[in-house]
């Protein structure tokens, strides 16, 4: 069967990327994390005295930064020159700062290359806001996932809490709101349905329920490429 390319894309908290990666399990597909990518150079310019929007500074440390993407017993894990940062990447302050950073033409041209070259070899699901628009356009199958602001905040929220990280679920909803606001009118690659993507809503879905509709799509698509 041919190893498809599949783009996930959607709004925070939509479960891109906790779906992706059981789809990509069960295919035996490799997984990635675009927002990962994204986050780690977020992270990266946080611990410099940089301001998120020096596009110049930031293209500096971009352009110095190696990120990594690597399975560890079957948890994927993220590093920064070698730092492993898959923790750090995930807290309120870098998701607070991330989308000013992401909106940087010298950021997204960085990063577009070095997803586009991770897709080479197919068999792969890639998650993000721009993936079937810009990094993949001619991906095999186009999925655009949501749900709710409600729904994506309260399951953000549960998340956070059994790490331990306590946070408003009233501040997390505007920190939704607003990263998800900025990153649909953003000029380079703005978060948007593809015109060919299929609209995935799972306010009322669980994840098995997404999974299986998308392995379902898979199915049908591998026999149509
Ligand atoms: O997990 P969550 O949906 O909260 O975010 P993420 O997928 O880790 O992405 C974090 C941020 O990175 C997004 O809010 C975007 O600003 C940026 N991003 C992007 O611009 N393009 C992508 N392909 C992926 C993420
Ligand atoms: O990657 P994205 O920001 O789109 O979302 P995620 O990090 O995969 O999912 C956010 C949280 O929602 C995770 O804790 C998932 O377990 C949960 N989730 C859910 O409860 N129901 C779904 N249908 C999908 C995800």
């Amino acid at each position: 069967m041919k190893k498809l390319i599949i783009a996930i894309d959607g709004p925070a908290g939509a479960g891109k990327s906790t779906v992706a990666q059981i789809v990509a399990r069960q295919l035996k597909y490799t997984y990635i994390d675009t927002g990962a990518m994204y986050r780690a150079v977020t992270w990266q310019v946080m611990q410099s005295d940089v301001d998120a929007g020096d596009a110049e500074a930031v293209q500096k440390i971009v352009c110095a930064m190696q990120i990594g993407l690597q399975y560890v017993n079957g948890k994927m894990r993220v590093t920064a020159n070698g730092v492993d940062i898959t923790e750090e990447i995930r807290l309120p302050e870098v998701s607070r700062v991330v989308s000013e950073v992401a909106k940087l033409a010298v950021v997204r041209t960085a990063m577009l290359t070095l997803q586009q070259q991770m897709a080479l070899q197919g068999g792969v699901v890639m998650d993000g806001r721009d993936i079937g628009t810009h990094v993949l356009p001619n991906a095999d199958l186009k999925i655009f996932l949501t749900a709710s602001i409600e729904e994506r905040a309260k399951r953000r929220w549960l998340e956070l809490a059994e790490k331990g990280v306590s946070v408003e679920l009233k501040d997390l909803q505007e920190e939704i709101y607003r990263r998800d606001k900025a990153d649909s009118e953003r000029t380079v690659a703005p978060l948007v349905q593809a015109k060919d993507a299929i609209l995935l809503d799972t306010t009322e879905l669980s994840i098995d329920g997404a999974v299986n509709a998308i392995l379902r799509l898979c199915e049908e698509r591998s026999r149509s490429v």
